[in-house]
């Protein structure tokens, strides 16, 4: 088959992205006001990150000054943040990233990035399920539940020797909860933002809960150093350890690019969705820099090197607090569970917007005629995500995550730069403030995280990029929709 250049990078016309966003006659249904996009927002960042990854970072690379580390990371996502809320409230599609990238870069860039983001939702959606069952099996322990390791563990571990089957059946938590969220987000948008606002009431409440009576238990002398002093290895303590810790919390900020792939989806995005995306990135900015602080204050940072440092920190008041353990438990799996209902809504919207455009077949891009929502999409990444998350263990899906969500970061700074060049005179209810420098740092900030990451996920990224060539190769270009511009 010959390829043209100018098939590859055909460019979808602004205009039609913006009236495609405003049709409302069977498309997606406008349900969503500014408070559902605070709280998605908020249900989709609070997770993992503040009630896992946290104690790690402190223990063994920041020490208390992961405080600075949040700073640091919020500064990079709130750059991002920015630019994003310019894009989504211009064009307010539900392809996110996906669809700005076929106006500014054509239809090849917009593919791939397509095919990034399906990387980043499909598999943070399955790792955060494998979390989830960790939590779960710990909470029903406390009821004097047991799970046994056959029916709670991945199926396949992959060590230095290579893969090998665990002898579990299937982690059935995991696979649990991807169908329960499923479910949910059958039930249409508006029933999915009012249990997922339940859900973070629940988290936030419980992340107060641990604020509030731990900061009575804080031992400052926990805080003396505050900048512990580095060991000779980069990014072991000291300033550079700061660094380091920043890019491993960054993980505790994605989810707020999730929100907007329901901007399509909300009653007035060109308001509401820079309102949605800053305020739930501050929210969330705030509970994390509290949380950290209480944390390093009541243990000291050497010994949270644990699975579940909030609860260590809880033991550590001795037995005064004991009775937040099964809160902050259920807090978790609260957490847990909305980061991956607004991810697997991510992932649907991406494989819906990618169909429309004919590069994945139709079947993705079907509207159910009740609610509103794309079903097949919906089912088929409840299926996916479930089969991985049921197989697969924890640290193979989280590598990829980030490498993903940085890639469409610099995407959307990039875009934000083009497109005040190319499309001076569109209306922009929101604009990033001091252009260029806020998206050319936020592009710098991102690619700076990205060449820090292993190389091992770089391999894993670029045979998942090869897989994507060939689809886009087999499929998408004969079927693509969009006129040679
Ligand atoms: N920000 C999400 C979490 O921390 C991915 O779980």
């Amino acid at each position: 088959m010959k390829i043209s250049k100018s098939q590859l990078f055909r460019k979808k016309d602004i205009s039609t992205i913006i009236s495609e966003a405003g049709e409302n006659n069977g498309e997606l249904k406008k349900n969503l006001t500014a408070t559902n996009l605070v709280t998605l927002g908020i249900g989709a960042i609070v997770g993992t990150g503040i009630f896992v990854i946290t104690g790690t970072a402190a223990a063994n690379f920041a020490g208390p000054a992961l405080t600075i580390s949040f700073i640091i990371s919020a500064l990079g996502c709130v750059m991002a943040g920015l630019c994003y809320a310019e894009l989504s409230s211009m064009m307010p599609v539900a392809g996110s990233v996906y669809s700005y990238s076929h106006i500014t870069l054509g239809e090849f860039w917009a593919w791939f990035i397509g095919w990034i983001l399906i990387l980043e939702y499909l598999f943070s959606c399955s790792s955060v399920a494998v979390g989830w069952s960790g939590y779960m099996v710990s909470l029903l322990k406390e009821f004097g539940l047991i799970l046994p390791p056959s029916l709670s563990k991945a199926t396949l571990e992959h060590t230095a020797e290579g893969w090998a089957l665990t002898g579990s059946i299937i982690n059935f938590p995991a696979v649990f909860i991807v169908a329960i969220v499923s479910a949910l987000l059958l039930g249409g948008i508006k029933q999915s933002a009012k249990i997922n606002g339940v859900i973070v009431v629940i988290k936030v409440s419980v992340i107060l809960l641990f604020i509030g009576f731990g900061l009575s238990y804080i031992d400052t002398s926990n805080w003396t150093p505050y900048i512990p002093e580095n060991t000779g290895e980069y990014g072991h303590y000291g300033i550079s350890g700061i660094f380091r810790g920043a890019a491993i919390v960054f993980y505790a900020f994605l989810g707020f690019d999730a929100l907007s792939t329901a901007a399509q989806e909300t009653k007035n995005p060109q308001k509401d969705m820079p309102k949605g995306i800053l305020i739930s990135l501050a929210i969330c900015t705030i509970l994390y820099i509290l949380v950290t602080a209480v944390l390093t204050g009541i243990v000291n940072y050497k010994l949270l090197d644990v699975n579940a440092p909030i609860a260590l920190a809880i033991d550590s008041t001795n037995g005064k607090l004991s009775w937040l353990r099964p809160f902050i438990k259920l807090g978790a799996v609260a957490g847990l569970s909305s980061v991956i209902l607004v991810m697997m809504l991510g992932q649907s919207r991406i494989y819906y917007s990618i169909s429309k455009d004919g590069l994945l077949p139709k079947f993705f891009s079907n509207i159910s005629d009740k609610r509103g929502i794309p079903h097949n999409a919906t089912i088929f990444a409840s299926v996916v995500t479930g089969i991985i998350a049921g197989l697969f263990p924890l640290h193979v899906l989280s590598e990829l995550v980030s490498i993903g969500t940085l890639i469409a970061f610099t995407i959307v700074c990039i875009s934000v730069l083009i497109l005040r060049k190319t499309e001076p005179t569109i209306n922009r209810p929101f604009k990033t403030p001091f252009v260029p420098f806020i998206p050319i740092l936020g592009a710098i900030i991102c690619i700076l995280q990205m060449v820090s990451l292993p190389s091992a996920t770089w391999k894993r990224l670029i045979v998942w990029i090869i897989l994507g060539i060939i689809v886009y190769l087999g499929y998408g270009i004969k079927h693509s929709k969009t006129r040679i511009k």
